[in-house]
């Protein structure tokens, strides 16, 4: 009887998260498995991919529920902070979106994540996926989770009619011509550069150091020869405070740094391509804007014909309460039709080699032929090549930088950072 009734109680639960990650219940009726899945997709530009693939998941899944575990803040701040303790505690989420590279590492090496090989040969996931792509979540040939976009970091924003009413021609290509633009919007009395909160400005740091260094000397840098207290480095610091000293206010969060230049407040920001996506969806996604017109992008200063790249990647953590579910919410992610409905709408193309490519118009059509075509460089604020102990190191050295922009300082601290990264 006892049992008959937790039954009947649980059936008429259903859970659902609000934005804090927290899965509340609320008395509506389901007694399908729920099936938790964490990221940090809550917001415009955001959130619209999210939600495409998980109408997919529950189309191809009726036995599941899908709860959505996001917490709010880009870059996941926040939520890769929550992650690490619930992971710490041994209490994950059933699957959670991480970075491929060494923040994936991270996970592998501290033991919380399951091998996905079995998944790789049940759907032949070897060849839908790059090779270089599929050796950044493996260790020892195991492969630990399931990329399903490749996203651009470095990215220049622009609002073309600001750069026209400062005289300035067009994208600038090359660090002294960005610094020129810079000059000609500030004595318009427009907001040059538009930033948002402390990580957004690790972003902009990533872009200045590949225009002014080069790929070849900033992919070095996350070697053993890498040299962080050359020369060159000193006039890339040098370099970042330049263009440091053009931001505006910081704004609560990369959206609102983009509105500026969406708005005409602004006349650029540097911020990986989910900017798209929040620029071109229609509104309730997004702003709705016209490319081109509203809005237009070019490679970062001084790194057209590289892309630097960085690629959302789901996991499946040992002791996810729910496998079955996850394994199911791998199994869209993966595939073909989960990309190609993810990607248009988040502003990333297709992990997998065999997507639709006439799904991906406009930016997203370019940045196909970029990806196809470039160099490589990996994102740090994105997981790409510094762990989560360096990059945090990272960005507390660009934050004191913020307050106080000593290039003598910056580089010591970084110096050091490289040093301890363990990497
Ligand atoms: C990145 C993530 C992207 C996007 C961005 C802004 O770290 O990989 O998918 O969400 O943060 O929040």
């Amino acid at each position: 009887m006892r049992r008959r009734l937790t039954a009947v109680a649980a059936a008429l639960l259903v859970l659902v998260t609000s934005c804090s990650g927290e899965a509340v219940e609320t008395p509506e009726s389901s007694a399908r498995e729920r099936v938790e899945v964490f990221s940090w997709w809550t917001g415009l530009g955001e959130a619209d991919g999210l939600k495409a693939m998980r109408a997919l998941f529950e189309k191809q899944n009726p036995g599941f529920t899908f709860v959505d575990a996001a917490v709010e803040g880009g870059s996941g701040d926040q939520a890769r902070a929550l992650l690490s303790s619930k992971l710490q505690a041994n209490q994950p989420p059933d699957t959670f979106q991480g970075h491929a590279g060494a923040e994936l590492q991270g996970y592998i090496t501290a033991g919380k994540l399951e091998p996905l090989n079995f998944l790789y040969d049940e759907l032949k996931l070897r060849d839908a996926f790059p090779p270089q792509l599929v050796e950044q979540i493996s260790v020892h040939g195991e492969i630990y989770s399931v990329p399903v976009n490749i996203h651009r970091s470095n990215v220049l924003w622009l609002n073309p009619a600001v750069l026209r009413a400062a005289g300035v021609p067009g994208a600038p290509q090359t660090l002294p011509q960005f610094l020129e633009a810079l000059e000609k919007v500030k004595a318009t009395g427009k907001v040059p550069l538009a930033i948002g909160p402390q990580w957004t400005v690790v972003h902009l740091f990533e872009s200045v150091l590949l225009g002014s260094l080069g790929t070849k000397a900033y992919n070095k840098l996350w070697t053993a020869d890498g040299d962080w207290n050359s020369a060159a480095m000193k006039r890339a610091l040098t370099d970042f405070a330049a263009v440091l000293a053009f931001t505006g206010p910081p704004q609560t969060d990369w959206q609102p740094a983009a509105k500026q230049v969406a708005d005409g407040e602004a006349a650029f920001t540097v911020m990986g391509d989910w900017a798209y996506s929040y620029f071109h969806n229609p509104p309730d996604g997004g702003l709705g804007k016209t490319s081109k017109k509203d809005f237009d992008w070019a490679p970062s200063p001084g790194t057209a014909g590289t892309f630097m790249w960085l690629s959302d990647s789901f996991t499946l953590p040992r002791g996810a309460p729910n496998r079955e579910g996850a394994l199911a919410w791998l199994k869209v992610a993966a595939s073909k039709a989960g990309q190609d409905a993810f990607n248009p709408l988040k502003g990333s193309i297709p992990a997998r080699r065999d997507a639709d490519t006439s799904l991906y118009k406009d930016y997203l059509a370019w940045n196909q032929g970029e990806w196809a075509r470039d160099q490589l460089a990996g994102s740090i604020q994105h997981g790409v090549v510094a762990g989560d102990g360096w990059r945090a190191a990272i960005n507390d050295a660009v934050g004191i930088f913020m307050e106080n922009p000593d290039v003598v300082e910056l580089q010591r601290a970084l110096v050091l950072a490289a040093k301890n990264s363990g990497q």
